[in-house]
C-alpha cells in the first residue's frame, strides 16, 4: 500500500476539495453556435438538395441549365417568390425542353435511400406530363440516368405535386433533371428534393447525418442565426426573422453576407433561402435539448463593413420597427397560441411555446452607436417581458479599449450577458508571458479575475486561430481544452460558451476552423468537437477547488503547462477531474481527492495523438483522432484517495470517480 503512494519527485500534486461544492454550474455552460457561413444552412444542415428552387436568385436560372423552349415568369402564386419557369414543346418529336438542377456543388445521393421530390406546377392545356430523373453526366456508362419517374400535372391551376424516388447508387454530384413528356406546357415552381429520412423525419428536415451530430454533443444551448449574418452587409440584407416563417414556398430570399466577404473566396451562389427559419431553429433546439438563443439586429449594419458611417445604421428615432421585431420574437416563441404571433407558430405546428429565455441584441457591435440604439430596445423588453434575459456585446476583440467601453456599457445598460468572441493565436490560449503582455489576463487566467457583481459571461464565439494555421489541427483543439479548464473553473461568471463557427461544406467554406465538416454525403467531426463534447457531457452541476500550489491549475510557471478543474455532478454522484498537457512532455500528477477515502476505479476518457500536431480528422479518415474511454485505480492514501497518473504530451484526459 504504501508503495503505491510513492509519488515520483517530478510529479505534480494537485488538491481537489470534494466536500465544499463551489459554483453551480449552468445547464447553458457549453453550447452551440450556428451561423450561415460555411454553406452552413442551404447545403448544409437543412436537408433541402436544389439550389435556388424557387428561382428567386438574381440571376434567375443560377444553378440551372435548362434547354429546349423555355421562359421564367414572373406571376407564380407565391407573392414573394414570384419567380417559375414555363416549359414548352420545342416543335420536334427529337427535340425536348426541360432544366436540370446541380444542387449545391452537386447533388448527394445514397444507395437505398428515399428522396422525396415535389414540385408547383400547373399545365394550362390541362395534361401536361414531365420526367423527373437523377442523372450522372460523368457516368462512363450507357445512361446518364439512375432513377426516374413521371408525373402527370392535370391541373390547370397550381397544385402541388410530389413522388418519391429511390437512389440505387451513392454518388455525390449527381443532377436533378426535369422534361416534358408529350406536347403540353407545364408551369414549374418550388421544385424540391429532400431526403424522406431527415433528422426527426420531417418534411422540411434537417440533414441526419449533421443534426444527430449536434444532439451528441450534448449542448445546453443554440445561439442562432449568427453572427454578422444578423447584420448583413447592409441594412437591406440583414437577417429578418419575420422571412423566415410561414410556408417555405413563400419565404423571401436574402443574399447572403458571405457571399463576397473574403476576396479570395468568392461565392456568387450563396443566399439564403430561409428554409432553415426560426421556426425550425426553435424546433431543432428543442429536438436537441438546448435553451434557444436567438439573435437579432439592433437597427444596425455589420460595423466592419461600414465601420461609425452613421448613415449605414437606422436613425435612433426610426428603430421601433426593430424593436417590435424583437417583442413580436418574445410572442412567437412564448405566446399563447391565440396571441398574433402564437397563433402564427401554432399554424406551424407547435401550438406549446417554445419557453425561450434569452434573446440576443446585436452581434458584434461596439461603440456608442451600439450603446445608443440598444437602450430602448432593452427598455422596451424589460418592461413588456421582465423574464427574458438580455444578451448584449462586448464586440469582435477580447480585450483592449473597444472590449472594456462595451463591458462598461453592458454593465451600465444591466445586460444580463455579455457575449464576449475570441478568435486568438496558441500563446493567447497558452496565457504565455509575450501573450499576457500583449493582452492581459488571457487563456486559462481570463476568468479569475472578472467582477462577480457584473453582467455574466457568455464566450459565444472562440477558437484557437492557429498563426498561419487556420484549421482544425490537433494543437488548436488541446490549447482549447486547456483554456476551457479556465471557463469552467469561473462558472460562477461564465454561464454561457459555444465555439465557433459550427460548420463548414469542405467546397464552400469561408471561414476556418470549423467544429462539423462535410461534403454532400460524408462528415466528419473536428478534434474540437471531440474537446466539447467531452465538456458538454462532463459538465458536472457545481465546481469543486482544485489548486497546485496553492495556485489554479492554470499552466502557470512550474505548473508544465498543465491546466486542470474539477467539478461535482450531483445526478451521477461523481468527480469529475479534467486535466490537459499542453507541454511537449509527458507529465506525473498526483491528485488528493480531499473528502473521500479508499480505492476506487476512475473511468476515464483520452484525447491523445501521437503523429504531427498540424494532423486533424478528414472526410477520408473521420475518426482518425478520437477520445478513448479507459480506467484507472486510484490508491487509498492515509487521508485521502489519491489518483496517480502520467498525462501525455499534448492530451485532455478525464477521471470520473464515484464520490
Ligand atoms: O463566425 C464567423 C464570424 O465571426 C461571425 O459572423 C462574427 O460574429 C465573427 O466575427
Amino acid at each position: 500500500m504504501a508503495l503505491s503512494l510513492t509519488v515520483s519527485a517530478q510529479s505534480h500534486v494537485m488538491e481537489v476539495n470534494t466536500k465544499k461544492l463551489g459554483a453551480p454550474i449552468q445547464p447553458t455552460m457549453y453550447g452551440l453556435f450556428f451561423e450561415d457561413i460555411n454553406y452552413a444552412a442551404d447545403g448544409g444542415l437543412y436537408g433541402e438538395l436544389v439550389k435556388n428552387r424557387s428561382f428567386e436568385f438574381p440571376d434567375r436560372l443560377m444553378g440551372w441549365e435548362p434547354f429546349g423552349k423555355f421562359e421564367v415568369e414572373d406571376d407564380g402564386p407565391f407573392e414573394r417568390c414570384p419567380h417559375y419557369v414555363k416549359l414548352e414543346w420545342p416543335g420536334h418529336k427529337e427535340r425536348r425542353s426541360g432544366l436540370s438542377n446541380d444542387g449545391f456543388f452537386g447533388i448527394g445521393l445514397k444507395q437505398g435511400e428515399d428522396y422525396r421530390f415535389s414540385v408547383w406546377a400547373k399545365a394550362p392545356q390541362g395534361n401536361g406530363k414531365i420526367i423527373v430523373q437523377f442523372i450522372d453526366r460523368a457516368t462512363m456508362g450507357e445512361k446518364q440516368e439512375f432513377a426516374e419517374a413521371k408525373i402527370d400535372i392535370a391541373s390547370k391551376d397550381w397544385k402541388k405535386y410530389q413522388v418519391v424516388m429511390k437512389s440505387p447508387r451513392t454518388i455525390d454530384k449527381a443532377q436533378l433533371r426535369i422534361f416534358l413528356d408529350g406536347q403540353n406546357t407545364v408551369c414549374l415552381e418550388h421544385v424540391s428534393l429532400f431526403p424522406v429520412n431527415t433528422f426527426k423525419n420531417r418534411e422540411n428536415g434537417m440533414r441526419r447525418d449533421l443534426a444527430q451530430a449536434l444532439a451528441d454533443e450534448h449542448p445546453g444551448l443554440l445561439r442562432f442565426p449568427g453572427g454578422c449574418i444578423v447584420e448583413g452587409v447592409d441594412l437591406a440584407t440583414r437577417y429578418q426573422w419575420k422571412n423566415t416563417i410561414g410556408p417555405v414556398e413563400n419565404r423571401p430570399l436574402n443574399e447572403n453576407r458571405w457571399e463576397y466577404t473574403f476576396p479570395y473566396r468568392f461565392y456568387p451562389d450563396y443566399f439564403q433561402t430561409y428554409g432553415l427559419g426560426f421556426f425550425e431553429f426553435f424546433q431543432l433546439s428543442e429536438d436537441i435539448g438546448a435553451e434557444p438563443l436567438p439573435v437579432l439586429n439592433v437597427g444596425m449594419s455589420c460595423q466592419f463593413q461600414n465601420w461609425n458611417d452613421e448613415s449605414a445604421h437606422v436613425p435612433y428615432d426610426q428603430l421601433q420597427p426593430y424593436i417590435q421585431d424583437c417583442l413580436d420574437l418574445i410572442e412567437f416563441a412564448n405566446g399563447p397560441a391565440d396571441s398574433e404571433w402564437g397563433k402564427k407558430r401554432a399554424e406551424m405546428g407547435h401550438p406549446e411555446p417554445f419557453n425561450m429565455k434569452y434573446i440576443g441584441v446585436g452581434n458584434e457591435q461596439w461603440d456608442d452607436l451600439y450603446f445608443k440604439r440598444l437602450e430602448p430596445f432593452v427598455k422596451a423588453i424589460r418592461a413588456k417581458y421582465p423574464n427574458i434575459q438580455i444578451v448584449g456585446t462586448s464586440g469582435p476583440d477580447s480585450e483592449g479599449e473597444m472590449f472594456q467601453k462595451g463591458w462598461a456599457a453592458m454593465k451600465a445598460q444591466k445586460a444580463d450577458l455579455v457575449d464576449e468572441h475570441f478568435y486568438r493565436p496558441e500563446n493567447w490560449f497558452l496565457a504565455t508571458p509575450d501573450a499576457k503582455e500583449k493582452y492581459g489576463n488571457c487563456g486559462a487566467l481570463r476568468y479569475d479575475s472578472y467582477d462577480r457583481k457584473g453582467p455574466k459571461v457568455f464566450a459565444g464565439e472562440y477558437a484557437c486561430h492557429g498563426k498561419g494555421k487556420k484549421w482544425n489541427h490537433y494543437e488548436a483543439s488541446i490549447l482549447e481544452a486547456g483554456f476551457m479548464t479556465g471557463m469552467e473553473r469561473n462558472a460562477d461568471v461564465v454561464f454561457m460558451t459555444a465555439y465557433a463557427p459550427l460548420f463548414a461544406h469542405v467546397e464552400g467554406w469561408q471561414w476556418r476552423p470549423d467544429l462539423i465538416w462535410y461534403d454532400n454525403t460524408r462528415m466528419f467531426k473536428s478534434v474540437s468537437y471531440y474537446v466539447q463534447q467531452m465538456y458538454a457531457m462532463n459538465k458536472g452541476t457545481n465546481v469543486l477547488s482544485m489548486t497546485m500550489g496553492k495556485q489554479p491549475v492554470a499552466g502557470l510557471e512550474g505548473q508544465d503547462g498543465l491546466h486542470a478543474s474539477t467539478v461535482f455532478d450531483a445526478k451521477s454522484g461523481e468527480i469529475i477531474i479534467k486535466v490537459v498537457n499542453t507541454s511537449k512532455q509527458a507529465q506525473p500528477i498526483t491528485v488528493n481527492l480531499n473528502g473521500i477515502k479508499g480505492e476506487r476505479t476512475a473511468q476515464t476518457i483520452t484525447l491523445c495523438h501521437n503523429g504531427s500536431m498540424d494532423d486533424e480528422n478528414t472526410l477520408d479518415q473521420p475518426e482518425k483522432i478520437t477520445p478513448k474511454d479507459g480506467s484507472l485505480k486510484l490508491e487509498a492514501g492515509k487521508k485521502n484517495t489519491v489518483l496517480n497518473d502520467e498525462v501525455p504530451a499534448m492530451s485532455f484526459r478525464l477521471y470520473k470517480v464515484k464520490k
